[in-house]
C-alpha cells in the first residue's frame, strides 16, 4: 500500500533522505490545495483511518482529523478517557478490536516511548506516530522543516538553533534527525539537566550561551518547558529559567533582529518565549500549524498508496 520504502511513519530518525523529500515534496503541492476555495480531494476515498490518541493535543489531533477529511479518507477517533480500558482492557486489545472494524490506518499519541512502534509490530495496521514520550513526532518535525524550506529553499547549511527543554522533546529529537538528513546545522542550547546525557552523540553542536546560539542562527525553534514532566526537581524555578534561557524581545533586537521564531506550541507565553515575539513578523508558528495539515496529508496519502 505505501509509496514511500516505509510502511509505517515511526520516527525521522531512521527515515531514508528519498522518504524525507518525497513526503516534504508531496505536501507542497497539498499546501497549494489548501488555499483553494474547494479544498478537498478524492484521494484516500474508500481508505478507514482511526485516531487513537491516548495524551492530550490540540493541533496534532485536529490537524490530523482535517487532513483525513480532506483526502475523503473515513474516519472514526478514539479517547482514551472515555474508552473500556477504564475497566481493565489492554492497550493491545484494545487496538487489535478496533483493527478489526476493518481500519486500513491508526494515527497513534502515546505518552510513553515506543508504543506507535510495539502497535506496528504487533497488528497488521499501518502506523503513523503522532507523538510518543519523548522519542518522536515525525510529522511535527516534517511540518517544521516545510515551514523552513519555505522560508529559505534549501536547507544545506542553513543554521537551525533550537533552544529549551531537549530532554523531554520529542519535537527536538525529530528536528535533529530530519533537518540533519536535509544538511543543516543544528545547534542546541539548554540548562545542563534538560539536556540528554548521551547529547554528544547526537551530530549536533552544543552552545556554550545563549547569545552563541542566538547570533548567526537563521531560525530560533523554542521549545515548550514541559511543566507535566518536570518530575525530578530538574529545574530551580521559571522564573530563573525565563532569565537564562528565555527568547526575549531585548535579545532578538539585541543579538539577531531578523531571525525566525519557530515553536511547536503550546508556547508558555513569557517563559520561554516573549509574548510580543510569538506574535511578532519573525515568528513562523500560526505556518507551522498550516504546514502541518498539509504534511499530514501527504503522509497519510503515502502511506495509504493514495490516487
Ligand atoms: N505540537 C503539538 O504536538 O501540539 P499538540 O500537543 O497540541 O498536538
Amino acid at each position: 500500500m505505501s509509496l514511500l520504502e516505509t510502511k509505517h511513519l515511526i520516527g525521522l530518525r531512521d527515515l531514508s533522505y528519498n522518504d524525507i523529500r518525497h513526503l516534504l515534496d508531496t505536501a507542497k503541492s497539498f499546501r497549494e490545495i489548501l488555499d483553494r476555495p474547494i479544498k478537498k480531494v478524492p484521494s484516500l476515498r474508500g481508505l478507514t483511518v482511526v485516531n487513537l490518541f491516548f495524551e492530550n493535543s490540540t493541533r496534532t489531533r485536529i490537524s490530523f482529523e482535517l487532513a483525513e477529511k480532506r483526502l475523503s479518507a473515513d474516519t472514526v477517533n478514539f479517547s482514551s478517557s472515555s474508552s473500556s480500558l477504564k475497566k481493565g482492557e489492554s492497550l493491545l486489545d484494545t487496538v487489535r478490536n478496533i483493527e478489526s472494524m476493518k481500519i486500513d490506518l491508526a494515527v497513534v499519541r502515546h505518552s510513553t516511548t515506543g508504543v506507535p512502534q510495539f502497535l506496528a509490530d504487533n497488528t497488521n495496521l499501518t502506523i503513523l506516530n503522532a507523538g510518543d514520550g519523548a522519542h518522536e513526532h515525525p510529522t511535527q518535525g516534517l511540518l517544521d522543516m516545510l515551514s523552513l524550506e519555505t522560508a529559505f529553499g534549501d536547507l544545506k547549511g542553513r543554521k537551525i538553533s533550537i533552544i529549551g527543554d531537549v530532554l523531554h522533546s520529542r519535537v527536538a529529537r525529530s528536528n535533529i534527525w530530519g533537518l540533519v538528513t536535509l544538511g543543516a546545522d543544528v545547534t542546541v542550547y539548554g540548562p545542563s539537566t534538560l539536556l540528554p546525557k548521551d547529547i554528544s552523540g547526537f551530530p549536533i553542536k552544543i552552545a556554550s550561551s545563549l547569545e552563541e546560539v542566538v547570533r548567526g542562527a537563521d531560525a530560533l525553534m523554542c521549545l515548550r518547558l514541559q511543566r507535566e514532566r518536570q518530575d525530578k526537581a530538574l529545574l530551580s524555578s521559571e522564573r530563573e529559567y525565563r532569565e537564562n534561557f528565555g527568547v526575549t524581545a531585548s535579545r532578538i533586537e539585541k543579538w539577531n533582529p531578523e531571525v525566525k521564531i519557530m515553536h511547536p506550541g503550546p508556547v508558555n507565553r513569557n517563559i520561554e518565549l516573549d509574548s510580543t515575539v510569538v506574535d511578532s513578523q519573525n515568528s513562523l508558528i500560526l505556518n507551522q500549524v498550516t504546514n502541518g495539515v498539509a504534511v499530514r496529508m501527504s503522509a497519510l496519502y503515502l502511506l495509504g498508496g493514495g490516487k
